[in-house]
């Protein structure tokens, strides 16, 4: 997977989570180890509940910053959060970021919104009990800012929807033994350009398997 990532020469990649097991201080070492052997200097990690588990949080911001950020890298905005509580499975965003988020995605960049927790529900993900519990109210910030692209992780299951004018991106497994069913393990790779004669942004979402090959699984103009 490494080196199909390292391959592909991604100019952004973004880890939705969740990085560890426990959240122990030895689990985010090997980690840490993990993602600096991704050739990319414009990374962006959010943490996810098992992160946040027994204060690993803490850990979280030692070796990779902030829990909540918001980058710009050329056209593009990347704003990422934390929708973990510490030892709750469940998600929560919280009132309290949507004035800063609001406020990131003012601009005409591609907005892209990175959590761990969903934001609707996925297939094959058995009893849905881990949407966002605001999800309602970020869903309807995420469409009055116009942002293109949410990456959220959790379930192990990768699946597209399109809401609105949105892309709402799951991550599957990356490189654990999590996988669910007979999905593989597998990443999202985003193609996004704009430069066509209308401006329009042309998206492709594609999943890329362990050996380096490529689904194309939608390609959208927005
Ligand atoms: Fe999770």
């Amino acid at each position: 997977m490494l080196r199909s990532i390292n391959q592909l020469d991604p100019d952004i990649v973004v880890i939705t989570g969740d990085l560890t097991e426990n959240g122990f201080l030895a689990e985010y070492d090997g980690v840490k180890k993990f993602v600096d052997r991704i050739e990319c200097k414009d990374k962006v990690l959010v943490p996810g509940n098992h992160d946040s588990k027994n204060a690993g949080y803490l850990h979280f911001e030692d070796l990779f910053e902030n829990r909540f950020s918001n980058k710009n890298f050329g056209g593009v905005t990347v704003v990422g959060v934390d929708s973990s509580q510490p030892d709750i499975n469940e998600g929560h965003l919280g009132r309290e970021n949507y004035g800063w988020i609001k406020e990131a995605f003012t601009g005409e960049n591609f907005k892209v919104f990175a959590l761990h927790h969903h934001l609707v529900p996925i297939p094959l993900s058995g009893r849905e009990n881990t949407v966002l519990v605001d999800a309602g109210d970020v869903l309807d910030l995420l469409n009055r800012c116009k942002v293109n692209l949410v990456l959220c992780g959790h379930c192990h299951i990768p699946y597209v929807w399109k809401l609105n004018n949105m892309l709402v991106v799951n991550a599957g497994t990356f490189c654990s033994s999590k996988t669910r069913g007979k999905i593989t393990q597998c990443f999202n790779l985003i193609q996004a350009d704009n430069e066509n004669s209308y401006g329009n942004w042309n998206v492709r979402v594609s999943r890329v398997f362990p050996q380096g090959n490529l689904e194309l699984v939608t390609e959208t103009v927005m």
